[in-house]
């Protein structure tokens, strides 16, 4: 692992990145801030040494370097899933080789179902907490000192910093953040009526296939993040409707000027 790191930060670095403060991970429908960096390159995931590929439609697959409100940032235009098949280690690979480049904040948004039904369609939830029903830990099988502790910490898996400046930042922006615990599945299919009982009652408030994995990774090496859920439907077990993806899609692109609104604001404000 610590080998594969080194050769994808070399090359990257031959590239010319430069110590990138801030890592970005863009969800389903969600690419449109990459229009916000003023880009010094970017890479298709295929040409980089040990990054896996997206095969996903809605994903462009893109590692980007740039700048955002002063800062460099290092974008991914597109995430991993357990659902493409790879393994939960190769899905969180960047997030490893981020923290290897010297990035300090880890900033990652998804699209998601809303469990809680007072959240809306459109509108955004803060990640306070979540609950991790995958099916397996980019934690395990791993025994390297040097990829942190193998009982990682999760009392604060979210940096309070981060969540406490993009609170502020809704409130001064006008934008409605809910805030709430998200679930993580396997995918990829949707889940039933009683999956979205079981996940209400268990304390969720927003469900995805996603972020989770990378979650456990920044805590494991000491890498501050932050998610945002753009809540695409609503999983109301009393009248679930047929997925429409094309809709979700649409609603996540809708919704990703507030995300990206946050987000951007979030960055200024880092020191
Ligand atoms: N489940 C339900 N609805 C969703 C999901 C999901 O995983 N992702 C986006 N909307």
């Amino acid at each position: 692992m610590q080998k594969q790191i080194e050769q994808t930060v070399n090359y990257l670095k031959s590239k010319g990145i430069d110590l990138p403060e801030i890592g970005i991970v863009l969800g389903t429908g969600l690419g449109k801030l990459v229009e916000s960096i003023s880009i010094e390159w970017q890479l298709d995931y295929t040409e980089i040494p040990n990054f896996v590929s997206s095969t996903v439609e809605y994903h462009k697959g893109k590692l980007i370097y740039g700048t955002l409100q002063g800062k460099k940032v290092l974008a991914m235009q597109g995430r991993f899933h357990f659902y493409e098949g790879y393994s939960m280690q190769q899905i969180t690979f960047p997030v490893r080789v981020m923290k290897a480049l010297g990035v300090k904040y880890l900033l990652l948004s998804n699209a998601a179902g809303a469990i809680n039904l007072n959240f809306k369609k459109g509108d955004l939830m803060l990640i306070d907490d979540h609950i991790d029903l995958l099916p397996n830990s980019p934690l395990v099988g791993l025994k390297d000192d040097a990829q942190g502790p193998r009982f990682t910490d999760m009392s604060a898996p979210y940096s309070c910093k981060l969540n406490t400046l993009l609170k502020q930042i809704a409130l001064e922006q006008h934008i409605t953040l809910y805030e709430g615990v998200y679930a993580a599945l396997k995918g990829p299919n949707l889940e039933t009526r009683a999956e979205y009982r079981y996940l209400k009652l268990i304390g969720a408030d927003a469900v995805g296939m996603s972020t989770v994995p990378e979650v456990l990774v920044a805590n494991q090496i000491g890498l501050a993040c932050a998610a945002i859920s753009v809540l695409t439907d609503e999983c109301d077990p009393a009248n679930l409707q047929p997925v429409n993806i094309p809709e979700i899609i649409a609603i996540a692109a809708k919704a990703e000027a507030k995300l990206i609104t946050l987000y951007t604001q979030l960055i200024n404000e880092l020191a």
